[in-house]
């Protein structure tokens, strides 16, 4: 029945003795009774979706702080790539190299959220704010890994959670459920590593840390967070707390790997047989390149500052690259914990066994092209050169600890050499020849100046092959 032919009293408009709307609805009543008598009689009882549509943002609204949200998240991510070098603390080092992911995987999930709301590519990534970035140096100039923590995740960590919880709350469940979806997915990795930080900062103070400084440091960056309007920038804001420690002194990151006091290292060759002085097993047998293999995941640890570092050199050049690298920060940190793991489960006390510094030693200060260049094409190149064989050799052995983890190492390093090529060619113009090269002739430096090798020639460059050795990855 169409409406012309209805009579006018079975013609109803919505909103008739409330607020008039200017936009009627025309329901025909003969209609209308039939789809409620439709609807009594259909069978199944679904379970009903109660989300309702309204919400505080606009598209507009939403890009703008989710905007802001990217970049904090990108911006954590590169600062704790820039401490990987300089924290000590073994299960630290750890976390981090996991929790620059967590960052860094956020603001990829909020970097293609915001390209569903309106914004491109290339200007997400072109964003920048400035009073983020004094604060995020502020973070950085923390006197010691305890602040850092504070700053990073009691501070502005748990601001962040708090933010996207209110946007979850507040933005409209309906149309803007990506939004919602996404955030959540954040929260997941948000919970484990606050909770985390808060346990490892007490710690901290347990071991000793003044609790009153870190609640002095505390304050003065959630001050500082308030006074550039928090998270979301729509908090009210406060005078910035004086003095700031990086406008005293600019931020500078770290150029040699420190360990704690658990750790013995050497960094006088690259070799453990030479390190240890009487070898525990035959050389080249099966049993010393089993327990070379499991030491070499277990100094990994180094690849963790490697990666980290260079995440943090090569900021803002490129988001892909950033990304990859703080992904392969994390796979480093699982090769560590493994390594570790499979000490213990080999029968060693994992910190009997030196810890080699020569490579990150030598990367530590390098320019970050030659430095990747020597632990990817050098280093996870080499590795995959010969681990294929070990895994061959532990099956043939029923060496089922090694096979177990070398399986899932090699297809990890797999994937870094693959991802290592975007990533030079965005730390570097130079072709692969002249990389090689000029990696080289650092690496004869650095090697030379830590007795590594003897320099008896004029002119003398170690091979890629004498690299591998003894530097690994
Ligand atoms: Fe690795
Ligand atoms: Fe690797």
């Amino acid at each position: 029945m169409s409406s012309s032919k209805l009579p006018a009293s079975e013609v109803s408009k919505a909103g008739e003795n409330r607020t008039r709307s200017e936009f009627p609805a025309v329901s025909h009543a003969a209609a209308r009774r039939q789809s409620a008598q439709r609807r009594r009689s259909f069978r199944y009882r679904f379970p009903r979706d109660d989300r309702a549509l309204g919400g505080k943002y606009s598209v507009a609204d939403n890009s703008r702080i989710l905007l802001r949200f990217f970049y904090l998240e990108r911006r954590l991510s590169q600062a704790l790539g820039a401490w990987t070098l300089a924290i000590p603390e073994f299960e630290v080092k750890l976390e981090t190299g996991r929790h620059l992911f967590y960052h860094a995987d956020a603001a990829k999930l909020l970097r293609e959220r915001l390209h569903e709301q309106e914004l491109t590519l290339a200007k997400i990534d072109a964003f920048r704010d400035q009073s983020i970035d004094d604060f995020i140096e502020e973070l950085l100039s923390a006197a010691d890994v305890a602040e850092l923590l504070v700053g990073i995740h009691q501070v502005v960590g748990r601001a962040l959670a708090t933010a996207y919880r209110h946007h979850i709350d507040d933005t409209d469940s309906v149309t803007d459920a990506p939004t919602i979806r996404m955030l959540r997915r954040i929260l997941l990795d948000y919970e484990p590593m606050l909770t985390w930080a808060d346990d490892a900062v007490a710690a901290y103070v347990e071991g000793g840390i003044d609790e009153s400084r870190l609640a002095q440091w505390r304050w003065h960056v959630a001050r500082l967070l308030q006074s550039i309007g928090g998270a979301t920038g729509d908090v009210p804001t406060c005078p910035p707390p004086a003095p700031l420690r990086h406008q005293q002194r600019p931020f500078q990151r770290c150029t040699s790997p420190q360990r704690d006091e658990r750790f013995v290292t050497f960094a006088n060759t690259g070799d453990y047989d030479t390190a240890d002085g009487t070898p525990r097993f035959p050389s080249s047998s099966y049993e010393s390149l089993r327990l070379r293999f499991l030491r070499t995941q277990r100094d990994e640890v180094d690849a963790i500052e490697a990666f980290g570092t260079f995440l943090w050199d090569i900021r803002f050049q490129d988001f892909q690259a950033e990304y990859d690298l703080a992904r392969i920060t994390w796979d480093e940190t699982r090769h560590t914990e493994t390594g570790h793991r499979a000490l213990l489960a080999a029968g060693y006390d994992p910190f009997e066994l030196p810890n080699r510094l020569t490579g990150s030693t030598c990367r530590g200060p390098m320019e970050p092209a030659f430095a990747m260049a020597e632990i990817n094409l050098f280093g996870e190149v080499g590795v995959l050169k010969t681990i294929g064989g070990l895994i061959d050799e532990a099956e043939e052995r029923r060496d089922d600890l090694l096979y177990h983890v070398a399986d899932f190492i090699r297809a990890d390093e797999r994937t870094h050499v693959r991802k290592g090529r975007h990533i030079i060619r965005v730390m570097t113009d130079l072709g692969s020849q002249e990389l090689e090269l000029r990696t080289r002739e650092l690496f004869t430096e650095c090697l030379v100046s830590l007795g590594v090798v003897k320099l008896d020639m004029d002119v003398f460059t170690v091979s890629r092959e004498d690299i591998e050795h003894l530097v690994g990855e």
